[in-house]
């Protein structure tokens, strides 16, 4: 038998200590969590990819009334970088949740994991990590990559 521990390596960041390019992601992310359509959960998130030829492409979640339509902001945001931007590539992801007040919700959003397996896709395009930077009101959790958002990932078959 061989025994094996998956390290997530996260460092927790306050907004005050971020590179300027993380500061403009971020802000970019919180700006497009106040476009989500959210009539039926109320749960607005933005996210923000930053590609390799300096664009940077938001995106928010958008609801439907049937429920299982909608798509999440991560997804929205990362689908429409590469339809935008075929031949970029993406190098890193930002993700906001904002509450009523418009401010960001006390714990870092994480994205969910369907999101995980679609950025990772992007990630692997690139061939190297693409940083993903989780919002929180007093801290900011940066990851390397998305793949240590997701160990043990189905990548091919
Ligand atoms: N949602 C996102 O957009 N991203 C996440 O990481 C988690 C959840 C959306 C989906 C749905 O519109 C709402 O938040 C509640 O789950």
């Amino acid at each position: 038998m061989r025994k094996a521990d998956i390290v997530v390596p996260v460092k927790a960041v306050g907004y005050a200590e971020l590179t300027d390019a993380q500061r403009d992601l971020i802000d970019s992310a919180r700006s497009a969590a106040k476009r989500a359509y959210a009539p039926y959960s109320h749960f607005s998130v933005g996210a923000a990819v930053l590609l390799d030829n300096g664009e940077i492409i938001e995106g928010s979640n958008q609801e439907n009334a049937a429920y299982p339509s909608g798509l999440c902001a991560e997804r929205t945001a990362a689908f429409y970088a590469h339809s935008r931007f075929p031949d970029a590539r993406f190098s890193a992801i930002a993700i906001s949740a904002i509450g009523t007040d418009g401010q960001p919700l006390e714990n870092p959003i994480s994205p969910c994991g369907a999101c995980r397996q679609s950025l990772l896709e992007y990630e692997k395009l690139a061939g190297a990590g693409v940083s993903v930077l989780l919002d929180g009101k007093d801290e900011i959790f940066i990851l390397p990559s998305v793949s240590s958002l997701l160990p043990l990932a189905f990548t091919e078959f």
